[in-house]
């Protein structure tokens, strides 16, 4: 049998009535914090999904951030390319700047970069400024694509992998491309021109003088050494 203290019991356990307001206070507020909670962590993924394209890149063995170029930089880069045409490549194009003034310019402009956010940024500011179908952006490590088939090449870079991408590039361009070192100049090759000054400057290289350095060095580095007598 029942005792009266046990039906109180179940009475105040079982029906909304019997808890009082306290009970529904305490479910509502489970609720809140449910909805904080949840809000709290979709808005740190979400922070986490935009900030880690521009942080990792500086966990890399070569850290090459996310740095513009100046408006006087861009400048430069067209200015030694003006009498030049046909495809234009920039090597981590960041938020699409030289491969849209490029492409403004009559080139056919590619951009590769490692950032997806950069690179959706630069398509739609290709497509708002009316260049869409003369340049294109792709998500892409630079040490993983080959350039062999553009004749100009800009690179926004760090004196630590310009060597490394010394040897890419002279062994992937043809004799008739062109490359520009903006801020950083490449460690061997020699310029055949330069424009700017300061963090403006930049720096151009034709690939037949580099190419056949690389030949010559490939040649003395295969070549027994000649004993002095
Ligand atoms: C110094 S910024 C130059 C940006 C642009 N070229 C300019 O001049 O305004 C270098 C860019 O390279 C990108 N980057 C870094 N590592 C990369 C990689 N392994 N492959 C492709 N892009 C990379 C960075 O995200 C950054 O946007």
């Amino acid at each position: 049998m029942e005792t009266s203290g046990e039906s109180q019991q179940e009475l105040s356990l079982d029906s909304p009535q019997g808890s009082g307001d306290g009970g529904a206070g305490k479910s509502s507020s489970r609720r809140l914090g449910l909805v904080v909670t949840g809000l709290l962590g979709g808005s740190l993924v979400a922070l986490y999904a935009v900030a880690a394209p521009f942080v990792l890149p500086a966990l890399r063995k070569v850290c090459l951030p996310f740095v513009p170029a100046t408006t006087a930089q861009v400048e430069n880069v067209l200015r030694v390319l003006r009498a030049r045409s046909g495809t234009l490549v920039d090597i981590g194009s960041g938020d699409g700047r030289i491969v849209i003034a490029a492409a403004k310019r009559g080139f056919q402009a590619s951009g590769f970069e490692l950032n997806p956010w950069l690179v959706w940024y630069s398509r739609y500011k290709a497509w708002r400024e009316g260049v869409h179908c003369s340049s294109s952006f792709h998500i892409s490590d630079l040490w993983k694509v080959s350039f062999a088939q553009y004749s100009n090449v800009v690179i926004f870079g760090v004196p630590q992998m310009m060597d490394q991408l010394e040897l890419k590039l002279a062994s992937e361009l043809p004799s008739s491309a062109k490359v520009v070192a903006c801020r950083f100049p490449f460690p061997t090759w020699v310029p055949e021109n330069t424009a700017g000054e300061g963090i403006d400057t930049v720096w151009v290289y034709d690939a037949r003088t580099f190419k056949s350095q690389l030949q010559q060095g490939m040649t003395r580095k295969t070549m027994p050494e000649q004993e002095d007598t």
